[in-house]
């Protein structure tokens, strides 16, 4: 009796074949093992089929060195290619996860890793480095305690030719430090596409994607940043898209400079831009802020782009040849008005010069002050006198006639 129990259950296990704790989905081609009850390691030789998808779950606590073993022998040909072969880690709730350099030994296959809903206490260095090259990887939800300097070492998140290629990497969890520490993101030079949504993150650095030139998508919505520097996308050369909503926008005309260079790059910016400072602009658009605050400066678009070379002017080109002309236009005008003023002094030079002749007569100008009878009664007597020369005259001509 006891040994055909023994029996049945040595055949259960040679038919379930399958380590404790793990449960295969074949429309998935997934297993999936709880930490409630698996035993560690966890040996690729006790999985009945391949494990391509893997997800731990129920996780509350440490993953150490040894909780692997054998996978580096994987035999992918056996894999379904419509398949990405995908690694999860899914913490129990509010579980904590702690993990070393070496706990993930061997799992370089898979493509996609997702760590879900844990308090990673922290991220040691150079401990992701075994997934090696990767199509997504994303710290999903939870929390993350200290992020070390070489977090990210070794791993490679590109887009690669998989079935849904994304070149992602998505920090969703809440930063305890609210800051992603400097040059953490430098090992993720060939991610396209960054997401780092509602992540706490309160500081950014200037320089914090600068190793990101292959960047095509940013989003960092949801965050506690009010501003951004200007030189931080500007080295992005191949930026598409830039989701910037549920940000509580700090607006000041020098900190919209995104609005205007999103637009003259071409890139299309998500979600609405909504002001959260000064006081009279709160839940307004930044848009709004911008026009009715901000000067219209030199347009960022250059006019002069389809133009001759020459100097943009708000939105027309002036060419050099349209300068020249009005430096000609110019020239000549003020020559025109050269001339019309030394016309105008030269007359008023003679006009100056005949009054000083004039100055003499000052008596007959007393004279011409005089009561109106008074210079009747002089000019009278001038006509007489005059008549008198005049009579005089002709008879001089009369007498010299004769
Ligand atoms: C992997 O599996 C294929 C198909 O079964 C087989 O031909 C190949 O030899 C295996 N490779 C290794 C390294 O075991
Ligand atoms: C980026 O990809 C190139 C190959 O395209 C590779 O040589 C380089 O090591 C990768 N960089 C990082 C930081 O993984
Ligand atoms: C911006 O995009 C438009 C429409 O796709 C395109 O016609 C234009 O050439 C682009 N400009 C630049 C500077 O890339």
């Amino acid at each position: 009796m006891l040994l055909s129990v023994s029996v049945v259950l040595l055949s259960i296990c040679i038919v379930r074949g399958d380590p404790v704790g793990c449960t295969y989905y074949e429309s998935d081609l997934e297993y999936e093992c709880t930490a409630r009850s698996w035993v560690l390691p966890l040996a690729l030789s006790d999985f009945n089929h391949v494990p391509q998808s893997l997800s731990m779950i129920d996780v509350n606590g440490d993953l150490p060195t040894a909780t692997f073993s054998g996978f580096d022998v994987i035999n992918t040909t056996l894999f379904d290619v419509n398949f990405v072969p995908t690694f999860t880690i899914r913490c129990y709730t509010s579980g904590i996860l702690m993990y070393h350099a070496g706990t993930f030994t061997g799992l370089g296959y898979f493509k996609e890793v997702h760590i879900q809903n844990c308090e990673v206490i922290a991220m040691p260095d150079a401990a992701l480095q075994d997934f090696g090259d990767l199509n997504y990887f994303g710290l999903e939800n939870g929390v993350i305690g200290d992020i070390g300097y070489d977090a990210f070492k070794g791993l490679n998140v590109h887009t690669m030719t998989v079935p849904r290629p994304l070149g992602t990497f998505k920090l969703t969890s809440k930063l305890d430090s609210r800051v992603i520490p400097n040059g953490v993101l430098y090992a993720l030079a060939n991610v396209t596409n960054f997401v780092i949504d509602g992540a706490n993150v309160d500081t950014l650095q200037a320089d914090m994607f600068q190793a990101a030139t292959k960047l095509r998508h940013l989003s960092l919505k949801n965050n506690l940043f009010t501003s951004l520097h200007s030189s931080m996308i500007s080295n992005m050369k191949g930026l598409l898209t830039l989701s910037l909503d549920g940000i509580e926008w700090e607006c000041t005309c020098d900190n919209l400079w995104f609005l205007d260079y999103c637009r003259t790059n071409n890139i299309s910016l998500h979600g609405p831009v909504i002001c959260g400072s000064p006081s009279s602009y709160i839940n307004k658009r930044a848009y709004l802020y911008k026009t009715e605050q901000c000067p219209v400066e030199v347009l960022a678009i250059d006019p002069c782009e389809d133009n001759l070379p020459g100097i943009g002017v708000g939105t027309t080109c002036l060419t050099y040849l349209d300068q020249a002309v009005y430096l000609l236009n110019a020239l000549s005008l003020s020559l025109v008005i050269a001339t019309v003023l030394i016309t105008i002094h030269t007359k008023r030079q003679e006009e100056e010069k005949d009054e000083l002749e004039m100055k003499p007569n000052v008596e007959e100008e007393s004279f011409r002050k005089l009561s109106g009878s008074r210079r009747n009664t002089v000019s009278a007597i001038s006509t007489v006198e005059a008549e008198a020369a005049q009579a005089r005259q002709e008879d001089d001509i009369v007498d010299s006639l004769l």
